[in-house]
């Protein structure tokens, strides 16, 4: 069945799940933020200081496109790579995509104390959280294909929810 994409907004766990569903699964997990790093040599918030928004948009749909068709990889999705209508057919072709969700009181409580995340500068609030996400959501729910919501739950179970609806 191909790849398993998880998307959702920042700080809804993508990384952690595709960690532990990897241990559980025995599939490869790839971080998209994380090969981004890499390859530029410089951190996430160093790519958008130096280079911009649209230009760390454009690395993610390399990436995207470079990620072979068939394979069972789990890709942990950057929170913005949604916004891109070519980025969501790109996925939809090679996999299938689960979004993550949390409310942002639950976000807010998970990243208060986070500085890697360029697009929370100045918003980290609630109602910072909240108004980006609301601008997000509908490309969010239009991408997936399975919805799972976080909050309260352990990464465990909320792997064993993936593996029982895929
Ligand atoms: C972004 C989310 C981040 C990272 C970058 C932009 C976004 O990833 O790709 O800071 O636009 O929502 P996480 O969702 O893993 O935090």
């Amino acid at each position: 069945m191909g790849n398993i994409f998880l998307i959702g907004f920042m700080g809804v766990g993508k990384t952690s799940v595709a960690e532990q569903l990897s241990r559980m699964t025995g599939r490869k997990n790839v971080d998209m933020d994380q090969m981004i790093a890499e390859q530029q040599k410089l951190s996430i918030p160093e790519i958008f200081a130096q280079y911009g928004e649209e230009y760390f948009r454009k690395l993610e749909t390399n990436l995207l496109k470079e990620l072979p068709l068939v394979d069972q990889g789990i890709i942990s999705c950057g929170g913005g790579v949604v916004m891109k209508e070519h980025n969501v057919s790109e996925m939809k072709k090679k996999g299938t995509v689960i979004l993550l969700t949390a409310t942002p009181d639950t976000i807010y409580q998970r990243l208060k104390a986070d500085e890697g995340r360029p697009l929370l500068k100045g918003r980290n609030h609630i109602e910072g959280i909240s108004e980006l996400m609301e601008v997000r959501r509908e490309r969010y729910e239009a991408a997936a294909d399975v919805v799972i919501a976080t909050d309260y739950k352990a990464v465990e179970e909320i792997c064993k929810e993936i593996i029982n609806k895929i």
